[in-house]
């Protein structure tokens, strides 16, 4: 495996850099149960064993020279927690609302296609893990599994995915498919106008013709084919996607379905302003773990002016660089809903497939409830702005 990229990962992580800084190396080896987990950083050694190099530069990197992919990570540092004392907190109330449906935690899994690559059990797996903590999973339009096979193992209803399609009628296909199989959310992403410039990942050889050839093909068409959410249609009908979802598609397709619209991929006020103006359920504050533009700006640091525009009147998530349990108090504080794990539940995935996937979540979720107890937080809800200060340097 490409061990600098593992290098690069570790020497760039503000964590390890603090952890650095103050004086201990972290030793970390590969684990041999989910168990032994001390943080989600524990399963990258095992991961990245287990992976394909070019699945793996695929996994992590991100656009250009990964600049987001930190600066996602990063903005979390910039916000310090206000630690609260002589507050009741033995029990303490983690839930959120989204949508009417409550969740024990405000994390949930975001969708990332092609779960095969990282575990022979694909999606199953990551569905197992999800349920086994209570966490909400959005499944991607270009998983591994049809939502079909995916929904029994999460056993409640899932969210859904959707990269719109060149051809309106395979979109349509894939939301019916999604609404039969019992979800309720459909998260429109809209972060990919164009194919980004994924360096990391191509240089890693996600490219590399005779490489990729040995296991999957390289046309879109091969991608209908080989990626089980396009099963029964047509692969003639497979042209390049990557090109701007307009508000007009939006209406065509909310015409189709009855599930929630999210719009997945917001930075700004103005794109905000839109949602609500169209008649968006939700927002989700992404640009797509970093692998995008690469804007240098961290989703964290675009969240506070969505906020502002939305001021209440629907829910705004978030995801990018979330690694703690601190980070998803820093996002609520700063007005967010819920947030969303990307890559470290694919690490867990990676190592030990569900079973990771769940300790990823357990770790997560663990120390956010520690984080909401030294605050001195009672419910999730009552997390606000006064929690936070930004660091004075
Ligand atoms: C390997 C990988 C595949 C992804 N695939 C999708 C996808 O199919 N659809 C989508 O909307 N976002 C996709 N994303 C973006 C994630 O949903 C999410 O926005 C991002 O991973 C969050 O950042 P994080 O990885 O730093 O937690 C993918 C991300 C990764 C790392």
């Amino acid at each position: 495996m490409n061990r600098r990229l593992f290098l690069r990962y570790l020497q760039q992580s503000p964590l390890l850099a603090l952890a650095a800084e103050l004086g201990g190396q972290p030793a970390r080896k590969a684990l041999s149960s989910p168990k032994d987990a001390l943080d989600i950083f524990d399963f990258l050694p095992l991961a990245e064993k287990n992976v394909q190099s070019q699945h793996w530069a695929y996994l992590m990197g991100g656009a250009d020279d990964d600049g987001t992919v930190r600066a996602n990570e990063n903005a979390y540092s910039q916000w310090q927690i206000r630690a609260r004392r002589q507050v009741e907190v033995d029990a303490i109330d983690t839930s959120v609302t989204l949508f009417g449906q409550k969740h024990a935690y405000p994390i949930w899994v975001a969708p990332a296609a092609a779960h095969q690559a990282f575990h022979a059990e694909g999606e199953v797996a990551t569905a197992r893990g999800a349920a086994a903590r209570k966490a909400q999973m959005i499944l991607s339009t270009n998983a591994s599994l049809h939502v079909r096979e995916v929904a029994p193992a999460f056993g409640g209803p899932l969210w859904y995915q959707l990269y719109t399609q060149a051809e309106f009628e395979v979109s349509k296909r894939l939301v019916g498919a999604a609404e039969q199989a019992g979800c309720t959310v459909l998260a429109i992403t809209v972060d990919s106008a164009t194919t980004s410039n994924r360096v990391t990942a191509n240089r890693g050889g996600m490219k590399t013709e005779a490489r990729c050839r040995a296991c999957h093909g390289l046309t879109q068409a091969d991608y209908y084919k080989e990626h089980g959410m396009y099963e029964g249609i047509d692969p003639a009908l497979a042209k390049p996607g990557g090109r701007a979802v307009t508000w007009t598609l939006v209406e065509r397709l909310r015409a189709t379905t009855k599930m929630k619209i999210v719009i997945k991929g917001i930075m700004t006020a103005e794109d905000a302003a839109n949602c609500l103006r169209n008649g968006a359920d939700g927002i989700i504050v992404s640009n797509h773990g970093g692998r995008s533009e690469n804007s240098l700006q961290g989703t964290l640091e675009a969240l506070p002016e969505i906020v502002e525009t939305i001021n209440g009147r629907i829910p705004v998530m978030i995801d990018g660089g979330v690694r703690r349990g601190t980070d998803v108090f820093k996002a609520l504080a700063l007005g967010a809903s819920a947030v969303g794990i990307g890559r470290p539940y694919i690490w867990g995935l990676s190592a030990f497939g569900a079973a990771g996937v769940e300790r990823v979540l357990e770790l997560i979720q663990t120390e956010f409830a520690i984080t909401m107890k030294l605050a001195g937080k009672q419910a999730a809800r009552h997390i606000s702005p006064l929690d936070v200060r930004r660091r004075n340097i």
